[in-house]
């Protein structure tokens, strides 16, 4: 197994066909213990059940990721409960608050910011110094092919998940010393709430049906899909794994071949 007794916070587990809830499972089948959040929590009980049917242990904490203080009760809950952490997924996000490069509020650039980068930095700076006590760790950022290949109409987006992959690359630095890899993971159209929640928002600005918004996507990639979540999974389960135990300061694309952006 990949990840045997390791302990693994994932964020922004709560949505059943979503990139996260697909990764805990995954890493539950390979072995891990979990600590899944997310800020809305209905589903996040039967998320847990589904993983302690596969034998492994885990826990699900509340927070919104755009607040330290509820970062850290995650990773103090994490602590309690396995005594360690050995992989960090920094999936949570948003793709709200977008649109014209003029006509983006500062409301709207803050927003992005606070969750989609700052929700990520927090994670990183309270976990980073207990992997450095246990002599390593993996950190895998959940960014878009949105940051290094954008399209236009989504710059606050955009912004904020190319710092992340700064970020992710000034972690791989300063801590490769400490035995601790981070890694951006770049999806394409992945078939989700957020990824049709964008489908739904071309569809308006551009007056056509739902249903051509979606295939535009298609057409985005050598492909010729939109991908599964459980793709994109796969991937972060590599890169959290000794499989990728030469990898760090990478950005890999998980998009069936992207085509369009800049
Ligand atoms: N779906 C795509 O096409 C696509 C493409 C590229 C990147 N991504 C990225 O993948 C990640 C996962 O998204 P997904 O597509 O699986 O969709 P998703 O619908 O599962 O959305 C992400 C989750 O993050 C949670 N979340 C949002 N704001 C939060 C906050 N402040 N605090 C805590 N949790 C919060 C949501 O509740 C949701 O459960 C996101 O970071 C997204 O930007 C998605």
């Amino acid at each position: 197994m990949l990840l045997e007794n390791k302990v693994v916070i994932i964020s922004g587990c709560n949505s059943e066909i979503g990139m996260g809830w697909s990764a805990a499972i995954k890493c539950a089948e390979q072995g891990a213990d979990l600590v899944v959040c997310d800020y809305t929590t209905d589903k996040l009980g039967q998320l847990v059940e589904k993983i302690e049917a596969l034998g492994r242990r885990a826990i699900w904490v509340q927070a919104d990721i755009s607040i330290r203080g509820q970062v850290q009760q995650v990773v103090d809950q994490a602590i309690d409960a396995f005594g360690r952490i050995d992989v960090l997924i920094n999936n949570a996000g948003i793709a709200t608050d977008n649109g014209p490069f003029l006509e983006c509020s500062e409301d709207m650039l803050d927003r992005n910011i606070a969750v989609n980068f700052k929700g990520a930095w927090y994670f990183c700076q309270a976990v980073i110094p207990h992997m450095r006590k246990q002599g390593g760790g993996a950190i895998v950022n959940n960014a878009s092919l949105n940051a290094t290949r954008p399209v236009a109409g989504w710059a606050p987006y955009t912004t904020s998940k190319m710092a992340m992959i700064g970020m992710s690359k000034s972690i791989a630095l300063e801590f490769g010393v400490d035995n601790i890899r981070s890694n951006c993971i770049a999806p394409g159209p992945i078939r989700t709430e957020l990824g049709l929640g964008g489908s739904r928002r071309v569809a308006e600005e551009m007056d056509i049906p739902f249903d051509e918004a979606v295939k535009l996507a298609e057409h985005a990639n050598v492909l010729g899909r939109w991908g599964d979540p459980g793709e994109a999974a796969d991937l972060m389960v590599y890169l959290a794994s000794d499989m990728a135990s030469f990898v760090t300061g990478s950005t890999i694309d998980v998009g069936g071949g992207f085509v369009a952006g800049l």
